[in-house]
This record gives C-alpha cells, sequence and structure tokens, in this order.
C-alpha cells in the first residue's frame, strides 16, 4: 500500500475505529509494534529525551531523525510511519518541504510538525508535493522553553478558539490527522466532535479523541527517570533489565577468574 493510501485509510477511520498509535526509534521496536497491528509508527523527535537524554525535544536535529527514521523504515511495517520534523527543520516554506523531503527519502511515508495557522502554508506546499503531513496542537514540546514547562491546553473558551481555528487551518492545508496533546478532555472531546480529520490524543484523557498515541518507552516501563502523569505502563521494562543485568554480572562474577 502507498503512502497515501495508509495515510487516507487513516482519515477514513474517523467515527469508525479508533486509531492506536505508537513512537518507535530502532528497527527491532518497530517490528515487534508491528506485528502486533499498531496502525501509526511515529518516529518522534521525543527520542531526543527518551533515547538521546537530551532534557527536551529542542535539542533535535535532522541528522538524529534521520538516522532514527532509517532504522524504523528498515522494519518495513504495514503501519505508516510518521517522522516528526524537528524544531527549526520548519521554519520557512521553503525549508519546510525541504526537511519533509529528505525525511521521505530516509524512510518516512508521512510527516508531523507542531503548531495551527502559523504551520498551514508549510503544511499545504508539503501536502502539495505528495507528502501526507499530521498535525499536532495544544501542548507543542518544541516550544517548552517559550512556555516554561508543560501546560495544559484548552482551559479557557480562548484557548479552545484559538486551537479550533489552527485545526480549521490545518484541514483546509491538507492534513490527514492531528495529534491534541495535553488538551483538557472536555474540550479534547467536543473539538474532536466537530473536526472532520481523526483527532489522536496524548494526555487528553480516555476516548475523548479519535485515537490514541503512546511514547513507547512510557509504555514499556523503560524510561523510569521521567513518568509523565498521564502514562499508562503496561510493562516494567526497567526492572526487567535490571534484574537480567543483575543475574549476568552474579553469573560471571560468582564463577572463579581462570588461572594462568
Ligand atoms: O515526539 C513525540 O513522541 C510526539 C508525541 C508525544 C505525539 O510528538
Amino acid at each position: 500500500m502507498t503512502a497515501l493510501q495508509k495515510s487516507e485509510n487513516l482519515r477514513l477511520r474517523k467515527g469508525k475505529r479508533a486509531i492506536a498509535a505508537l513512537t518507535a526509534y530502532d528497527y527491532p521496536t518497530a517490528r515487534l509494534l508491528d506485528e502486533s497491528g499498531v496502525d501509526v509508527l511515529l518516529v518522534g523527535d521525543s527520542l531526543g529525551m527518551v533515547v538521546l537524554g537530551f532534557p527536551d525535544t529542542t535539542h533535535v536535529t535532522m541528522d538524529h531523525m534521520l538516522h532514527h527514521i532509517a532504522a524504523v523504515a528498515r522494519a518495513k511495517p504495514q503501519a505508516l510511519i510518521v517522522g516528526d520534523l524537528p524544531i527549526h527543520s520548519y521554519d520557512t516554506v521553503t525549508e519546510a518541504l525541504d526537511s519533509a523531503r529528505r525525511l521521505v527519502a530516509a524512510g518516512a511515508e508521512a510527516v508531523k510538525l507542531e503548531g495551527g495557522i502559523r504551520q498551514a502554508e508549510k503544511v499545504r506546499a508539503i501536502t502539495s508535493a505528495g507528502i501526507p503531513v499530521m498535525g499536532h496542537l495544544g501542548m507543542l514540546p518544541q516550544r517548552v522553553i517559550e512556555e516554561g514547562g508543560y501546560h495544559k491546553k484548552g482551559k479557557t473558551p480562548a484557548q479552545t478558539a484559538a486551537i479550533r481555528e489552527g485545526a480549521q487551518a490545518l484541514i483546509d492545508a491538507g492534513v490527514f490527522a492531528i495529534v491534541f496533546e495535553s488538551i483538557v478532555p472536555a474540550t479534547a472531546r467536543q473539538l474532536s466532535q466537530s473536526l472532520s480529520v481523526p483527532t489522536i490524543g496524548i494526555g487528553c484523557g480516555d476516548h475523548t479523541c479519535d485515537g490514541e498515541i503512546a511514547v513507547i518507552t512510557d509504555l514499556l516501563g523503560s524510561y523510569p527517570w521521567f513518568v509523565p502523569p498521564f502514562a499508562r505502563p503496561e510493562g516494567n521494562e526497567a526492572d526487567a533489565t535490571r534484574h537480567a543485568a543483575s543475574r549476568y554480572i552474579s553469573r560471571v562474577q560468582g564463577s572463579p577468574a581462570p588461572t594462568c
């Protein structure tokens, strides 16, 4: 199936079956998640935090994204591979189109960017070039420094109206879906019901959007040093790793060293 067919199928899921999306940053994880039937594999710029150890996503570069997108693409998943455009890779329309093409050349089938009205012209240029685009509204991690932290969005009528206007501008420019991040549940539900493309929520409460996305390390419990309050771990890989490493160390250190 082509990238455009996959993204169109997801767009048409609105009002039918919820979309299950997860982040993936490497080949084995992409293969395992794809074998489990996930709909979307997002190579998110969250990789800057949960894989590369930066304090936030503002340190992520095109080179980081290209490296990890290529690894995920080698898994040849049936799920749609969405690559995040990192901060400052889409400051102008020309840069946005050039960066989107580079992510696609590395193996992405669609790209995601953060923001609403200000990004509409860039989204139009990318979709006109035949590359599917996913929007991202609400809390925008690439603006965490300007905003002084991670804050809930859609708490006031003015904030809700701004998200709605941004969403409509993105839809008019051709996005096939929009991530809603940290939007209060009532607002996320109300906006999802009135928008024509699927919304994919993270930190927006249960069943308020047309689908959900989770950061894979939050789901697996493999990044215990920072767990967002909305995360719902389904595993405890941190403990599993520590136990396996301890057993290995005991086995190696417990056996006598050979004498020469
Ligand atoms: O980078 C990322 O993982 C994301 C998700 C939080 C949606 O953008």
